[in-house]
């Protein structure tokens, strides 16, 4: 059987690690699949920076070309921001790809598009990868308890600020030496704006909101602070009161069935499972009225358990292209109203 083309867009922390993998893992990869797993291209934005491990005849910086190829099964977008990403996507599934993202960026500004854009054409949509990292999350609230009330989705969504947090708690370390080591770890984003001031943690919370609630939640709509004005002094005053200080994203039904969705840095008592989750962990727990209350904890960003929540994407979307049963998840939104955050 001919094996399945797969483009990669991106080589960074995360796509470096998701090329390794299909190369060296080809043949586990195979026998889960059924068919072979082929990557045709890589798509980069600079072709001089040096990409060890990556066949550097996959290369590219025609991106647009790369995705126009109509034969592709399977993109894997990890370039992240709206655009290019999302032109590039669109073109994608015109073409007939099935699409593996990481972009909560993207997702959080336009799902309901994207989705109804590869429901039209018969291709998935996967991203496990765009929220929490490692961490099953998009599956359980998109599959496991789909038949479930979901009330209410709340935890830390963003690995960078908890382990800037996290550092400055237990090692007394700056703001600013936190930040930049967390940037060497590769677990902020290019621009590491978008995780300090919230903005990462607000995509992330509309996504899960959008999945929670069965509606469309832009990352526009959500409320959110970031963590650049907490001080020692705050850190300290928290301690005194037997708290840690954690940046928290809620997302939540009211009682007139309008959602809350919102990302703040909140005093957490010790005593919480939230207060304890370390270094740039995630953890989030999910509230229905059958299933009572649920906890996902895990890496929740870097380049190794990132891929393999990418992984996880691409060998389901191979395996439904290999059975031509691509395309067949198509959610029903009811629009709901996000509250204005004085009222909740
Ligand atoms: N910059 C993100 C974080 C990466 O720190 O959580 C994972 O989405």
């Amino acid at each position: 059987t001919k094996p399945l083309k797969v483009a990669l867009l991106g080589a960074g922390v995360v796509g470096s690690q998701v090329a390794r993998i299909i190369v060296d893992q080809g043949g586990t990869l195979e026998s889960r699949i059924g068919r072979r797993l082929e990557l045709v291209g890589v798509g980069v934005r600079n072709l001089d920076v040096p990409r060890p491990g990556i066949d550097p005849e996959l290369l590219t910086d025609d991106l647009d070309g790369l995705v126009s190829r109509g034969d592709l099964d399977v993109v894997i977008e990890l370039i992240g921001g709206i655009e290019p990403a999302r032109g590039l996507v669109l073109k994608a599934i015109g073409h007939g790809a099935s699409i593996v993202t990481a972009n909560k960026a993207m997702l959080a500004d336009d799902l309901g598009a994207l989705s109804a854009a590869a429901r039209d054409n018969g291709v998935d949509l996967y991203y496990e990868a765009a929220v929490a990292g490692a961490i099953p999350i998009i599956r359980p609230l998109r599959e496991s308890l789909v038949g479930d009330e979901i009330t209410e989705v709340m935890g830390i969504v963003n690995g960078t600020t908890n382990f800037i947090l996290d550092k400055m708690v237990t090692d007394g370390v700056s703001f600013a030496d936190a930040l930049a080591e967390a940037q060497e770890l590769g677990y902020a984003e290019a621009d590491p704006t978008a995780d300090v001031e919230g903005h990462d943690a607000a995509a992330k919370a509309a996504i899960l909101a959008g999945l929670a609630f069965h509606t469309e939640v832009r990352g526009s709509e959500v409320f959110s602070e970031g963590i650049t004005e907490v001080t020692p002094g705050d850190i300290a005053a928290a301690e005194q009161m037997g708290c840690t200080i954690k940046l928290v994203a809620i997302a939540k039904l009211t009682d007139d069935d309008r959602i809350i969705v919102k990302v703040h840095p909140a005093m957490v008592a010790n005593k919480h499972p939230l207060a304890s989750v370390s270094g740039a962990y995630n953890a989030i727990f999910v509230n229905s009225r059958e299933a009572g209350e649920l906890m996902f904890l895990g890496a929740g960003a870097g380049g190794n358990p990132t891929a393999s929540a990418v992984m996880g994407d691409v060998v389901t979307v191979a395996r439904n292209r290999a059975r031509g049963t691509a395309g067949h998840f198509s959610p029903a939104y009811t629009r709901r109203q996000v509250a204005p955050i004085g009222e909740s």
